[in-house]
């Protein structure tokens, strides 16, 4: 449904994006992750038609995403990584402009209501008092209220608090039972991990990798740290049939596929000293890549 392909934009200063190619299917849903100043946003910026890339293309249902950038504003909404406001309107005159760009359907006001009550907005409020986090709501209702089939997002929970994040994770949820394609950006792992299908690792504009999250997490693995008491503990241990690897006499990593069970009867019968959670092997695979 989108393909991009050796997908190159190279700004003046010679930062930029280079050589990038990677897929999605319709209804899944793609994480575009990497740090500051990665590309991210260039990516974006190029999918939505605001620039004509160096070399390469990208295409979204066939339609070329500079060339046919008129026909695909119909098909897809856009939330920008950084929103520009008339400060003096009030958020629902903002809505209203945007609504009636669109024809005023009634199902647009519809999921507008139902969209400021999930993220607790007041529309009334002018912009200009807004703080950061109530202009990314209003900008998110703008983006998800006009129900397009396939959603471009660009960081969507930057200055969003962490009940929040975990709200805009549920709409994403909400989204895709609808069968929509969503494309976003983060720097942060765990909203990818809960909405994605597939992810993509960027850094100083290259892709470092796709990973296909779905897969991951059917096979993850959780890890812990073990320090046990004496070199008796340490054997009961190692005869306790879980999976282990000893980081040194007394301290040892238990890797669990599923089952807790075993580990916290085992756990019961030793000395423990020290005990602490791991990293899931999915979360581990992403930061390795970051490193
Ligand atoms: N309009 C521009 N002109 C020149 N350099 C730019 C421009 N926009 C972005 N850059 C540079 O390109 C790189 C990628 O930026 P960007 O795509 O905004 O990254 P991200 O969204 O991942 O933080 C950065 O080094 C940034 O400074
Ligand atoms: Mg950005």
């Amino acid at each position: 449904m989108l393909e991009v392909s050796e997908l190159t934009k190279i700004y003046r200063e010679g930062r930029g994006i280079r050589n990038l190619s990677f897929q999605m299917n319709s209804g899944t849903t793609f994480g575009f992750l990497g740090p500051n100043g990665a590309g991210k946003t260039t990516t974006i910026r190029l999918l939505m038609g605001f620039m004509k890339p160096d070399q390469g293309s990208a295409r979204i249902w066939g339609l070329d995403c500079w060339k046919n950038r008129t026909e695909l504003k119909s098909i897809v909404s856009y939330l920008p990584g950084e929103l520009h406001f008339i400060e003096q309107q009030t958020g629902q005159e903002f809505l209203d402009l945007i609504e009636g760009m669109h024809g005023e359907r009634r199902d647009i006001k519809r999921n507008q209501i139902e969209l400021l009550r999930s993220l607790e907005l007041d529309p009334k409020q002018r912009i200009r008092k807004m703080s950061k986090g109530m202009k990314q709501k209003l900008g998110i209702v703008a983006a998800f209220m006009l129900d397009s089939q396939v959603l471009i997002l660009d960081e969507p929970t930057s200055g969003l608090d962490p009940l929040m994040q975990k709200t805009f994770v549920e709409l994403i949820l909400e989204e895709k039972k609808k069968g929509k394609t969503i494309f976003m950006s983060s720097h942060q792992f765990s909203e990818i991990e809960r909405t994605c299908e597939q992810a993509a690792i960027i850094r100083e504009g290259e892709l470092l990798n796709i990973q296909d999250v779905a897969s991951l997490k059917r096979n993850e693995r959780q890890t812990f740290e073990v320090e046990v008491e004496g070199e008796e503990d340490a054997e009961f241990l190692r005869q306790s049939g879980l999976t282990i690897y000893a980081l040194g006499k007394s301290r040892f990593t238990i890797i669990l596929a599923d089952k807790q069970e075993l580990l916290w009867k085992t756990l019961a019968q030793i000395h423990v000293k020290r005990f602490k959670q791991g990293t899931l092997e999915l979360e581990e695979a992403f930061m390795q890549y970051y490193r």
